[in-house]
């Protein structure tokens, strides 16, 4: 079940990075790692996904499913309705994703999905889920650049919004879905995952 083991820190590199060595540990799936801040935050592309202390959501899950690692793709759209209707229900924020799993507000970013797997020819070893939300980050503290194109929960209602109920509901949204996955759900999760995509604001 996912967040059944729960390890939080004040400040890591990257989530993502500790949860990879959790996994090669032999960590059990599900397990969550959480960061009140990352100094190395890391987004697509080689890009950094800025990680203030105490504002946002950091957080990484190990997954192991036995699929192919050329299915590995459908899990970052697990992942996406899971953050887009999470941030929902606790926000009551309309959500869209673009392409290819950017959770938007309004035509602005407010949270983004990492992958990264390993894989020992067509075994899977594990997956790691890297989810970054803005929930109560100024932006206007954010270099020029990043400012024009980001915005967080807070900046979009005006009011913060405590962390660990959007993180309660992240895991519980994650969890059904991955559990729908597993039992051969993809088509209902793609019907899902094409609404948000196709949402115009
Ligand atoms: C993107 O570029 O849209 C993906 C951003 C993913 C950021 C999260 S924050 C938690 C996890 N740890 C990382 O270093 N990155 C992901």
């Amino acid at each position: 079940m996912i967040g059944s083991k729960i390890h939080l820190f004040e400040d890591v590199e990257s989530t993502n990075d500790i949860a990879k060595r959790f996994a090669l540990e032999g960590r059990e799936e599900g397990t969550v790692i959480i960061s009140d801040s990352q100094s190395r935050g890391k987004g697509r592309d080689g890009h950094s996904w800025l990680s203030p202390k105490g504002m946002g959501i950091y957080l990484s899950v190990i997954l192991k499913p036995n699929i192919s690692p050329t299915d590995v793709s459908q899990l970052t759209i697990v992942a996406g309705v899971a953050t887009a209707q999470a941030i929902q229900d606790v926000s009551h924020i309309s959500i869209s994703i673009k392409l290819p799993n950017d959770l938007m507000i309004r035509g602005k970013k407010l949270g983004g999905i990492l992958l990264e797997t390993s894989s020992t020819g067509n075994t899977l070893n594990y997956v790691i889920i890297g989810i970054g939300i803005n929930v109560n980050t100024d932006v206007s503290s954010f270099p020029q650049e990043v400012r024009s194109i980001a915005t967080s929960i807070k900046e979009e209602k005006g009011v913060s919004l405590k962390r660990i109920r959007l993180i309660q509901r992240l895991l519980e949204r994650l969890d059904e879905w991955y559990k729908i996955y597993i039992s051969g759900g993809m088509e209902d999760i793609m019907r899902v995952w094409s609404e948000f995509v196709n949402r115009e604001f």
